[in-house]
């Protein structure tokens, strides 16, 4: 889960023309900054070796009190090296947040962060889904930005961001990828004790299989079908359906309080977080504090063996 156990997983391999430009902005500024340190460097040593104590000469050298010449050099070169790092800096930042064409028929979802959750809305779509984005390959995805708390900020190291999600306005932005993949999200401004763990996946696919996961989402597979996740529905109806939503079911929740759970089964992780299996959602829905510290998630530990069992069953049928 940390950066150093998915080394690739950072700004300098990007996968889309977002990435891309951030990184580009990134390098320029590093050469700028090792051009000064270097410069810096060379001056220091040089000032050093020349104008050092020589043995038998203890005379006091030339007291200098003020040159223009030198303020004028040490605040012009500074302004210039700023003014060539922002130039490409506005460009990239205000193309991101550019308008969704309207002639084009784009892609918007719309974003809305939780503590400690993420939404995905695609209000053209119809669909809603949480902690996973699935976008096509090889097209800008418009996300408006916003939050349901406090400032969170949305993060993909490969794909782009930094954005901010801050409460009562929205922030736009656009990402793209160029190859099929998952890539790993996290959120990236302190917004509580469930900060840290706040992660979420954006999942790209090629067009085609995003329209068949959009079929799908639209047509979801939620009846249960075993005597298994029959009584397994009935005990998400008394214990969960107050929270969470699951379309295709009479389970619609009126605020947005906890993650839509439509497709459950589909999602390769659980809260963002742990590897979707029996054992980890066991562990999540008993002891949620213990995984993800914060959450608004309470504890299921009351549930019976057998009632655990058939929530999971049915948890696990949502396709
Ligand atoms: Cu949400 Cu940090």
């Amino acid at each position: 889960m940390t950066g150093c156990e998915e080394p690739d997983r950072t700004v300098f391999s990007p996968k889309g023309e977002a990435g891309e430009g951030s990184l580009d902005v990134i390098m320029l500024s590093i050469y700028i900054m090792t051009f000064v340190v270097a410069v810096v460097l060379a001056i220091f040593i040089y000032v050093l070796i020349r104008y050092r104590q020589k043995p038998g000469d203890n005379s006091i050298p030339k007291q200098v009190e003020g040159s223009m010449k030198l303020e004028m050099l040490w605040t012009v070169i500074p302004i210039i090296l700023l003014a060539i790092l922002a130039v490409p800096t506005l460009t990239h930042t205000f193309s991101l947040a550019e308008e969704a064409p309207k002639d084009e028929d784009p892609l918007r979802v719309k974003v809305t962060a939780h503590q400690y959750w993420w939404e995905f809305e695609y209000p053209d779509l119809g669909i809603k889904t949480a902690q996973q984005l699935h976008i096509p390959t090889d097209e800008k995805v418009y996300l408006e930005l916003t939050s349901d708390d406090v400032i969170h900020a949305f993060w993909v190291p490969e794909l782009a961001g930094k954005q901010d999600l801050n409460p009562g306005s929205t922030n736009k932005m656009w990402i793209d990828a160029d190859e099929p993949g998952t890539y790993e999200g996290r959120c990236a401004e302190l917004c509580g004790a469930g900060h840290a763990l706040m992660n979420f996946q954006v999942v790209a696919q090629e067009k085609e299989d995003f329209d068949k996961w959009v079929e799908k989402r639209k047509n979801p597979s939620s009846e249960p079908k075993t005597a298994e996740q029959k009584a397994g529905k009935e005990v998400f109806t008394q214990n969960c359906m107050s929270c969470h939503a699951i379309d295709g079911t009479q389970m619609k929740t009126k605020g947005e309080k906890a993650p839509n759970l439509t497709g459950f089964a589909e999602r390769n992780k659980i809260a963002g977080l742990l590897e979707n299996n029996d054992e980890n959602l066991e562990k999540w829905m008993k002891h949620p504090e213990q995984v993800k510290p914060g959450t608004y998630m309470p504890s299921f530990d009351f549930l019976s063996d057998e009632d655990m069992d058939n929530l999971k069953a049915y948890l696990q049928s949502l396709e």
